[in-house]
């Protein structure tokens, strides 16, 4: 299979969940314990091997420029002051020069729409698409475990292979949905026959549910040219893998391991936080207990 070497991070979203939090902060800025949602996804994708990052990003969002940008007077005052640690962490976020571009979303209309204002900069070639509301805590980064599949695929027409997990019937409304021909021998992946978006329990194919990590063939673009509204009113990414499945491009859904967290939910932001400061070695055991003891009391 041809590398995948790019990768898509839609952010132009509003953030109204978290109001007033996000009135003047992009919601991907929120933090995780000490890093925002975006940084999360970000080094979940160069960890991956991903080179090229594009940013699908709208008004108010020039705060994540400048985070994964020089900031230059603090890391001269913390070089001044000997603060190396702080230094490192701050110096992280900074890659090589090209490493991200930016593409404006001008309107939004919808993730397959966010996805193809970044067509020309994708070009031709199999690209990810990591949506950062998600964040999954886990051994291995969920989009190198999917390259892994991704690489031993040994098809002659591309392919789409898309990390999903089961749900309970009653949530298939609320992500797109895969529709299983056949299980694979490992039975962690499948081959798909079809994709719907937010399907009604009683209309859903299946409870394997896309949870934002896709690694897609270019001619899903082709598909998105044709701006066809979907569900919601919008134009949907889902759509535009159902008619590449339809076209006879292999598509695959994978179970990835690892748990999920989706911060684009307060209850899900809320427990990645909980999650990612238990496992940090210097808060992680008096934060347990603490926890417990919360949990006791309530
Ligand atoms: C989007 C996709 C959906 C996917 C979900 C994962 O929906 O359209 O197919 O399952 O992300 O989080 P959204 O949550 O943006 O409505």
């Amino acid at each position: 299979m041809q590398r995948v070497r790019k990768a898509v991070l839609p952010v132009a979203g509003l953030g109204t969940r978290f109001l007033p939090a996000t009135k003047a902060m992009p919601k991907e800025m929120l933090t995780v314990v000490d890093r925002p949602v975006i940084q999360h996804a970000v080094q979940e994708a160069l960890a991956s091997g991903i080179e090229q990052l594009i940013f699908v990003t709208g008004r108010g969002k020039t705060a994540i420029e400048d985070h994964f940008d020089h900031a230059f007077e603090l890391e001269a005052t913390l070089a001044a002051r000997g603060k190396d640690e702080a230094l490192q962490t701050v110096e992280a976020t900074n890659f090589p020069p090209g490493t991200i571009a930016y593409v404006r979303q001008q309107e939004p209309l919808g993730l397959g729409h966010a996805v193809w204002c970044a067509r020309h900069v994708i070009g031709d070639e199999p690209f990810a698409v990591l949506l950062p509301d998600d964040i999954i805590l886990g051994d291995q980064p969920c989009l190198a475990q999917l390259l892994d599949v991704y690489e031993n695929l040994a098809t002659d027409n591309g392919a789409n292979l898309i990390g999903v997990e089961g749900v309970e019937p009653e949530m298939t409304r609320k992500f797109g949905v895969l529709d299983i021909d056949r299980w694979l021998d490992d039975e962690t992946s499948f081959i798909a026959k079809g994709i719907v978006e937010k399907p009604r329990p009683e209309e859903a194919p299946s409870n394997m549910a896309v949870f934002g990590r896709y690694i897609l063939d270019p001619t899903v673009l082709k598909h998105l040219d044709k701006q066809e509204r979907g569900t919601g009113g919008e134009i949907q990414l889902t759509d535009a893998i159902d008619a590449s499945i339809r076209e006879g491009v292999p598509t695959l859904g994978h179970l990835c391991e690892g748990r999920r967290f989706d911060c684009g939910s307060k209850e899900g932001f809320v427990l990645a936080n909980v999650a990612y400061a238990l496992q940090d070695d210097l808060m992680g055991p008096s934060l347990r207990r603490a926890i417990q003891e919360l949990v006791r009391e309530d």
